[in-house]
């Protein structure tokens, strides 16, 4: 049902400060960079082979990434699992009794559509799948 591992969300304060950090510490840079109004976020993407580290700064105090922030601190913030069909995996998913934030998916960055799991059923860990359009 999954097919790989796709990327580690990670919440940061300040996302010119973290690219700079990771830039100059693991020599990585970003290789895209996105405003998501929806998700009331800016992310940056660090490609690592097949998959990536999605750094996620909020948008404003009050977003879902911003609450984080204010409840945790920086830190890991989702896992997210590449599937092939995303309306398929939630239905069933749904069926097993996972329980779903996004019963209907979202676009995510680079035009993916993604959904999150909600941790109480995944063992603590906000989890998102992510189905990738034809041109990936
Ligand atoms: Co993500």
């Amino acid at each position: 049902m999954l097919d790989r591992l796709d990327h580690v969300g990670i919440a940061v304060e300040d996302l010119d400060g973290a690219l700079s950090f990771y830039e100059r510490t693991f020599k990585i840079t970003a290789a895209h960079r996105e405003l998501l109004a929806d998700h009331q976020i800016e992310v940056a993407l660090l490609d690592l082979g097949g998959s990536h580290v999605e750094l996620l700064q909020p948008l404003r105090a009050g977003s879902a990434v911003g609450r984080f922030l204010e409840k945790h601190g920086p830190g890991l913030h989702h896992v997210a699992y590449r599937v092939e069909d995303i309306v398929a995996t939630l239905t069933e998913l749904s069926e097993a009794g996972v329980e779903l934030v996004d019963p209907v998916p979202r676009r995510g960055v680079r035009d993916t559509k993604i959904a999150f799991l909600h941790p109480r059923s995944v063992g603590g860990v906000l989890t998102e799948i992510v189905e990738y359009g034809d041109d990936h």
